[in-house]
């Protein structure tokens, strides 16, 4: 029996074939030519969140519509559209309903789900009483100082003519421009940090399970408060760049994950079921077992895969940077799937720690991704390897399915747009056919997939002729 909250993956997944919202994927500022990593910065702490309240004022960003005002690349009306249309305004509301209340009387937690501090972490601009400013209130959900920073030391010079976006972000403000900087800024609350994360007992208590996030696809559903950004020569394959560094911090920031969650001795319930495949636990018993006829390969029968989802798709891209650091990574997988071949119970402190290496690893190619040239060919390349990689995908369960799904729509959508291919109706077709198919989890065989997504591999081999 498939729980609706997993089904719930598919919804936002399959709802980004829908043009309309694929559209606004261009609708997100980019940096502009290579990829470049933020420079190390000194944390600066003690500064007081003002509340969205401060910058409400029409003159601000609080304007009806947009404003246009020469010389001003803003258009004034962010907090409008945050405050009417955009989710996290109502983040804080979400932990007043029903369902929340369910979570919390399942999680036995001894104050209301909005007083909670298990909650609040990630559902408000969560900050301790000596960091309030004069109107902080919590009510106001995942407000602009969530990801933009607190504001006490920039909100007011901000506003001056000659004032650089570089200056607030010395001042406190968060880099939301840095493709890297801003992905940190969804992870934390989106998968988890040091202080926050949404585990197997939150997820079987009624909370939505974190896993399915995915980079592009979440900022392409953001009600976008910034402009739409000219299309130029530089900027044609912003696409392939926010996917590429989308996989790259989402794993590491789950292997950091996954780290602390084995190797901390006071984390109550190791092993941590939700950093497994989903589906081996959760699915139906048949007589026609496809688990049995696919087999276990380097595993035990019987014992929950780790969920490779982030891994399979980062490989491609992997070998793409750097071969030296792409078999380093491979090593340590497989290290690390062994490991966890036991339910983790092997040896929780070397799970950790090779977790640790891995997302070390994954930090070097961050580096190095700095060298990589961002165009048609990487593009049309990655594609082709993750469609040639079917069986391997399909194999890893339907986690990495849906991920592989998504990673080829995304490419796709940003390839189809710079290059007339004789075969790209076709393809778009057969990747809508693959969304199609992955909305049944119940039903998902890998063979069927494999050969769905062999087809895709195929198709693209005939564009190149
Ligand atoms: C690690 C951060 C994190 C923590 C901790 C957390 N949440 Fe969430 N919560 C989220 C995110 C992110 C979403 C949106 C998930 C998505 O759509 O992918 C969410 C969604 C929800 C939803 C569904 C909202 C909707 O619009 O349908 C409910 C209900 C909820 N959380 C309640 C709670 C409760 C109650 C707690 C405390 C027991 C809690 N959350 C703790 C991050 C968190
Ligand atoms: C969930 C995260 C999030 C929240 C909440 C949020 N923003 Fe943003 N904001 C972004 C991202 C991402 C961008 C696009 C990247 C960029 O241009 O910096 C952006 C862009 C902007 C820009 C354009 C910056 C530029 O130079 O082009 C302004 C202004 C802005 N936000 C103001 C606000 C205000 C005011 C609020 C609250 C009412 C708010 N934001 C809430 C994430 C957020
Ligand atoms: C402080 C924590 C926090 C931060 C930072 C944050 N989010 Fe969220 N986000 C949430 C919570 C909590 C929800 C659920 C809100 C609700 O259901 O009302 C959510 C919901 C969303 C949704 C709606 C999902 C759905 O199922 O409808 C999208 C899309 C999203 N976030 C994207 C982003 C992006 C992109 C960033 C980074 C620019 C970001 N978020 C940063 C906490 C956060
Ligand atoms: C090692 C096995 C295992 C794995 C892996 C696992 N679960 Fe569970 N899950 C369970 C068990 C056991 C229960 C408790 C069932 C009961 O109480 O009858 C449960 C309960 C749940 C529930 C409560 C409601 C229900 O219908 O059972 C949800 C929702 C859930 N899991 C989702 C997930 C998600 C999402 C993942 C992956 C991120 C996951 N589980 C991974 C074993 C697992």
């Amino acid at each position: 029996m498939i729980n609706k909250k997993i089904k719930n993956f598919i919804s936002i997944i399959s709802l980004i074939t829908s043009f309309l919202i694929l559209l606004l994927i261009f609708q997100i500022p980019i940096s502009k030519g290579d990829i470049v990593r933020p420079k190390p910065k000194k944390k600066v702490t003690g500064i007081k969140f003002m509340s969205p309240g401060t910058c409400a004022s029409s003159n601000c960003h609080g304007a009806a519509a947009p404003r246009n005002r020469p010389g001003l690349d803003i258009n004034q009306n962010e907090f409008t559209i945050w405050f009417t249309k955009d989710s996290h305004r109502k983040a804080f509301d979400v932990l007043l309903n029903q369902e929340s209340n369910q979570i919390a009387k399942n999680l036995r937690l001894q104050d209301p789900p909005e007083e909670s501090e298990e909650c609040l972490v990630c559902h408000t601009t969560y900050a301790p009483a000596s960091l309030w400013g004069k109107e902080f209130d919590f009510s106001d959900g995942v407000s602009c100082e969530s990801c933009h920073g607190p504001s006490e030391k920039w909100l007011g010079p901000h506003t001056a003519s000659d004032w650089t976006t570089e200056k607030s972000v010395e001042l406190g403000m968060y880099d939301t421009k840095n493709i890297f900087s801003r992905a940190n800024i969804c992870l934390g609350c989106h998968i988890g940090d040091e202080t926050k994360t949404v585990d197997h007992e939150m997820i079987a208590a009624g909370h939505p399970d974190l896993n399915r996030f995915e980079l592009d696809t979440f900022i392409a559903f953001m009600p976008p408060h910034w402009r739409k950004p000219q299309k130029t020569d530089e900027n044609l394959w912003a696409g392939t760049e926010i996917w590429s560094i989308g996989q790259a911090t989402t794993l590491k920031q789950s292997m950091e994950q996954l780290a602390r969650r084995a190797g901390s001795k006071t984390w109550h319930a190791w092993p941590e079921f939700a950093e497994f495949n989903c589906y081996s636990c959760h699915h139906d018993l048949k007589d026609d077992s496809w688990r049995q006829a696919v087999g276990y390969d380097g595993r035990t029968p019987g014992i929950p895969p780790w969920n490779s989802a982030r891994y399979v798709l980062l490989r491609p891209l992997a070998s793409e940077i750097s071969p030296d650091l792409s078999n380093q990574l491979d090593k340590e997988i497989s290290t690390l799937s062994g490991l966890l071949n036991r339910i983790g119970s092997g040896n929780p402190a070397q799970i950790s720690s090779t977790a640790t290496k891995v997302a070390e690893i994954i930090d070097s190619l961050e580096t190095q991704m700095q060298g990589l040239q961002v165009d048609e060919n990487l593009t049309y390349d990655l594609m082709l390897k993750i469609s040639a990689d079917g069986q391997y995908i399909a194999n890893s369960g339907i986690r990495s399915a849906q991920q592989a799904a998504v990673a080829l729509e995304t490419l796709f959508y940003n390839y189809n747009q710079n290059v007339k291919g004789q075969s790209n109706q076709q393809i778009s077709d057969a990747i809508s056919k693959l969304f199609d198919y992955l909305e049944e989890p119940e039903k998902y065989n890998p063979a069927t997939f494999a050969s769905k997504i062999r087809n895709i591999n195929q198709l693209l081999r005939s564009n190149a002729q």
